[in-house]
């Protein structure tokens, strides 16, 4: 089958957290295929730069008025954002009581707050023509929470509610929305997740740990998901769509809705050694 070019459906895309890890491999693909893409980071100076791809600042701790202005941004400078990829997120790793109420609060704030008004700018913007997509990487972790992560679990949770929710209410905005939700994948994800050194973390954390660095270790590489967010957006998809291992992204969510919760819930405490 001939490769359908993504520029033909978006001549412009916004990737958030486009300097690492998936969001990389995203930008990469989309300028592959034509697409002017803005690319953001904290540190806009450490992106890439070249031709199709345009650096831009973001950080998600900045609030709703930074969210509100990268949008507003992209569409002045490229006359019409088509495509949103909101990529950007981190995991803060501990119990609930290891971490302040402040450092939930503030993941909360940042990861979902901001992504509510960065899919708000994105959506206005893109109803006007009648046109677009957004996309909104989640995790697999919406179906299978990880132990000591709450504050991720939560705000990946409340990012594929918010994805569903804009699909319910614009139907015929003329806009795709998408539920990307990435199984574990080798990016340096989990290096920016310890608050406090994992060594100083009770016995369990310890054990989640490490076998979140394990299943890492092997996990997919990047360019995997690059290729199933593409196959996704040239079928048009809106909705849930996984992404990694066979294993993570086919058999372990069948297999959860044939088994009891109690089932499914005792095989992920032995699987993290928690219980
Ligand atoms: N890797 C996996 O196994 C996996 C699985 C499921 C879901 N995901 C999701 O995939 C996305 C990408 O993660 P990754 O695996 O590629 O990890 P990564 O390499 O650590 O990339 C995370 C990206 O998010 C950006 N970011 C982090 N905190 C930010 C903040 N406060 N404000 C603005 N940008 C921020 C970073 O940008 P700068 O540091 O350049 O600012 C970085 O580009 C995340 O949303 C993650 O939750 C990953």
């Amino acid at each position: 089958m001939p490769r359908i070019p993504l520029r033909s459906r978006f001549r412009t895309a916004l990737v958030t957290g486009a300097g690492s890890g998936l969001g990389r491999v995203f930008a990469d693909m989309l300028r592959s295929e034509g697409v002017e893409v803005w690319g953001t980071s904290r540190r806009p100076e450490s992106l890439p730069g070249g031709e199709g791809f345009h650096p831009a600042a973001f950080d998600l701790a900045a609030g709703d008025a930074a969210a509100e202005a990268l949008v507003g941004q992209v569409e002045d400078e490229s006359g019409g954002l088509d495509l949103l990829v909101h990529n950007a997120g981190y995991g803060v790793f501990g119990g609930i009581l290891d971490q302040p109420l402040a450092v939930w609060r503030a993941q909360l704030d940042e990861m979902l707050g901001s992504s509510l008004a960065l899919n708000r700018a994105a959506f206005v913007a893109m109803a006007t023509r009648r046109h677009g997509a957004i996309v909104n990487v989640t995790s697999m972790a919406v179906e299978f929470p990880i132990p000591y992560l709450s504050g991720y679990n939560i705000a990946k949770a409340g990012l594929a509610a918010l994805t569903e929710s804009l699909l319910l209410e614009a139907p015929a905005a003329g806009i795709s929305f998408v539920d990307f939700r990435p199984g574990d994948y080798r990016t340096g994800f989990n290096q920016t997740m310890f608050a406090s050194p994992p060594q100083t973390l009770p016995a369990a954390a310890q054990r989640v740990a490490r076998r979140l660095d394990a299943t890492l270790a092997k996990a997919p590489h990047a360019e995997r998901a690059a290729r199933d967010l593409r196959r996704a957006l040239v079928q048009g998809r809106s909705g849930v769509v996984r992404s990694g291992s066979f294993f993570q992204a086919v058999l372990a969510p069948l297999g959860a809705r044939l088994v009891p919760l109690a089932l499914r819930r005792a095989v992920m405490a032995r699987y993290f050694g928690v219980r």
